[in-house]
């Protein structure tokens, strides 16, 4: 008998953009349950304030531009690595669309001509002319010198605890000091696993519980290349090498560490949680440290289901779909003396991956929601601002704010900087009148959804200003104390990104199909469309005080295929120019800080398979959106790394296939074995002119 009994799943899932199985084995079907926040905060009111347009508070600055390089490439070559792994440069299927040879922006050396995009159905990576990807790691890729090599017919949980997991998301790449650019340490976190494809139906139930299991967690591996012409590959066996699983002892830090909300019988004390999952996206720390978010733990308790704060995080009296409440009593918090073991789910995390030894940890001073992930930047004056959204439909976007201040080169100290802060969350006001945000996307009269905002305190020096819940409160039943304070509910808050360069701050809103319907909260100026369906990205400036409480905001895009008559916005660049872009999802820059969006829920909103975009943010070319990539059937494309200086980027393929069954797959990404997909890490780099690695 199949564990995960898709048909089973589907019934009550699958409203909005997202594969019916994802919306199963991802988010455990919280679309079907309907907006987990029904508290009445304050809708959005027009404020006519805001003397600063965006031009004025947001514009470009122009910049020296460079020409690129198109279709000058010419013929390019295979960098015979020696791995037998690399595939061609691209499908030939496209590259018509968007190949307007406009200058590249702000000097990148990362040049390309925008491929097209690809239909929902490719089982294909799709790379720009002059570019060949490369797998760096796939699931069940041995990490250790006593680990099995994988095999689709004997997997195990002994094996896959030293393996790479499953359904790879945020992934960070840091050179190792001393390596001369030849050895770097990657972090990469498994968000979730799909049991329906994974292993053959015959598979022992047990078992595939504990290999399931065995396959959430982290990973921490060392790369290796030869020069920077070469791709990276693993290297088995790495001193750095590590696995972080379900029973790996993470500290538990921060004010509500130790309180009466996260004691279980196992741990009186409330201070050592076992394991994380459902970790989605991430940031990189000044310090060296890797942060990710625990998002949609909801998906793996089985619960009373009966109290306001059970509610509001979607926790039910309901099987969950891979049934580990069946094995492991923890798992089910109706059994005595696990009443609060879900309370202990729902952090940022931080990794020091140079340290093998180190205990993991989970930060309850940034809070408990479904994060999404976590990004850093340090305040003028030192202080560490963390900014991080609930990815929920209508839930919201939160900033933290470090007591502590940041010391370069202590690290020991630095690592104490996300234990004690302030917490905040967003409000949003907008500019323009309320009857011309009608939910159509259309832009306003002032010519931008734009306005100003305040972040709302929930904790102030260690103390909550939040009438009726005390400071642990706040950081555990952190949803309902946000509500009590009215912010923002928001289109699914993703990656949150701090600009480096201009220290304004990206907002992925990936979507939020009931928007406006019946019941719910209407179209706003900061989420401006009714029945969203391809989402949008939120520019905020806090005028270069990252520790301020109030900022000027305004909508960098509103997604969409223009071509299939959908109301976008590109910051007004001509929307015939750009990339058709939906589900903005995670977030990065390169090197001279044009932003890089990866997508997820394409194929169902715009037909089109998931990708890897580039906005340009500077210049007349300001809001141009161009694809560099497209990743096969069903995947989703997470973690993106821009090496420009490498001509290279980088990109987590989750759940490829993910629609598909055993005997019935959809896709065969990486390898194109004919047996099923593995999750992998892909890099794409400019091939340099040394034979051809096409078929
Ligand atoms: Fe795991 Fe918010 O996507
Ligand atoms: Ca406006
Ligand atoms: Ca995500």
């Amino acid at each position: 008998m199949a564990l995960i009994d898709i048909p089973l799943l589907m019934k009550d899932a699958a409203r909005g953009k997202r594969s019916a199985v994802t919306c199963a084995l991802k988010c455990a079907n919280q679309c079907a349950a309907g907006p987990c926040n029904h508290s009445d905060n304050p809708t959005f009111r027009d404020i006519a304030s805001s003397a600063l347009t965006r031009r004025a508070v947001l514009g470009g600055t122009g910049g020296a531009l460079a020409i690129a390089l198109g279709g000058t490439q010419g013929a390019l070559a295979d960098p015979g690595n020696g791995n037998g792994k690399g595939q061609g440069i691209g499908n030939g299927k496209g590259n018509g669309k968007g190949g307007s040879r406009v200058p590249a922006p702000n000097g990148t050396k990362l040049l390309f001509e925008a491929i097209a995009p690809v239909d929902f159905e490719v089982d294909e990576f799709t790379v720009p002319e002059g570019y060949a990807w490369h797998p760096v790691i796939r699931w069940g890729d041995p990490l250790f010198d006593d680990a099995p090599d994988f095999d689709w017919n004997a997997q195990s949980a002994e094996a896959q605890k030293r393996q790479f997991g499953y359904n790879n998301d945020y992934t960070e790449i840091q050179e190792i000091p001393g390596s001369n650019g030849k050895r770097a340490v990657m972090f990469v976190n498994h968000e979730y696993t799909n049991e329906n494809i994974m292993l053959p139906p015959e598979t022992d139930e047990g078992e595939l519980i504990e290999i399931g299991m065995a396959a959430h967690g982290l990973t921490v591996v060392e790369l290796e290349r030869k020069n920077t012409n070469f791709p990276y590959s693993y290297v088995q066996g790495a001193e750095l090498n590590r696995r972080i699983l379900l029973d790996t002892e993470f500290e538990l830090t921060g004010p509500a560490a130790g309180s009466d909300l996260v004691t279980t019988v196992e741990d009186p004390e409330g201070t050592t949680v076992l394991g994380t999952f459902g970790n989605c996206s991430g940031g990189l720390t000044p310090w060296g440290t890797l942060l990710s978010g625990e998002e949609n733990f909801h998906g793996y308790f089985r619960t009373p289901g009966t109290s306001d704060a059970e509610k509001r995080y979607g926790l039910a009296d309901k099987a969950t779909a891979r049934n580990w409440e069946s094995k492991h009593d923890r798992f089910d918090s109706r059994n005595e003396g696990y009443e609060n073991e879900p309370n202990r789910f729902g952090y940022i995390v931080e990794v020091d991956p140079f340290d093998p030894t180190s205990t993991p940890r989970k930060h309850t001073a940034l809070g408990r929601f479904k994060h999404e992930g976590a990004n850093v930047i340090l305040a003028e004056d030192g202080h560490v601002v963390a900014y991080t959204g609930d990815d929920e439909v209508f839930d919201y976007l939160y900033k933290f704010v470090s007591h502590g201040t940041y010391v370069e080169g202590d690290k020991a100290h630095n690592m104490t900087l996300l234990t004690s802060g302030d917490l905040y969350v967003a409000k949003f006001s907008g500019n323009s009148p309320a009857a011309e945000i009608d939910g159509s996307g259309a832009v306003p009269a002032d010519g931008s959804f734009d306005g100003t905002g305040e972040w709302l305190p929930l904790l102030v020096d260690g103390e909550s200003t939040v009438p009726g819940f005390s400071a642990e409160e706040v950081l555990v039943h952190t949803r309902l104390a946000a509500d009590a304070v009215g912010p923002t509910k928001m289109d699914r808050c993703e990656d949150v990104e701090p600009s480096l360069a201009t220290r304004r701050v990206y907002v992925a809103c990936t979507n939020n199909s009931g928007r406006g319907t019946a019941g719910k909260a209407s179209a706003d100026e900061a989420n401006p469309r009714a029945e969203n369906r391809d989402g949008h990205i939120v520019e905020i400036d806090e005028q270069g005080d990252q520790t301020s409480t109030t900022f000027a905001w305004n909508l960098l895009m509103v997604c969409g295929d223009p071509a299939q008559g959908d109301t976008t916005d590109f910051s007004g660049f001509p929307v015939e120019q750009v990339s058709p872009i939906s589900c903005p999802d995670n977030l990065a820059f390169d090197a001279v800080g044009n932003l890089w969006i990866s997508t997820d829920g394409a194929p169902s909103g715009i037909g089109y398979n998931d990708g890897l975009f580039r906005v340009t943010l500077d210049g007349d070319s300001h809001g141009r959106v161009e694809q560099f990539l497209s990743v096969p059937r069903d995947g989703e494309t997470c973690g993106p790394i821009i090496r420009d200086e490498d001509r290279s980027a980088f990109v987590s393929v989750q759940h490829p296939g993910e629609d598909g069954a055993w005997g019935a797959q959809l896709s065969y990404f990486p390898d194109y074995d004919e047996v099923g997909p593995k999750p992998s890490v892909v890099q794409v780099l400019l091939e340099r002119g040394r034979g051809n690695s096409k078929g």
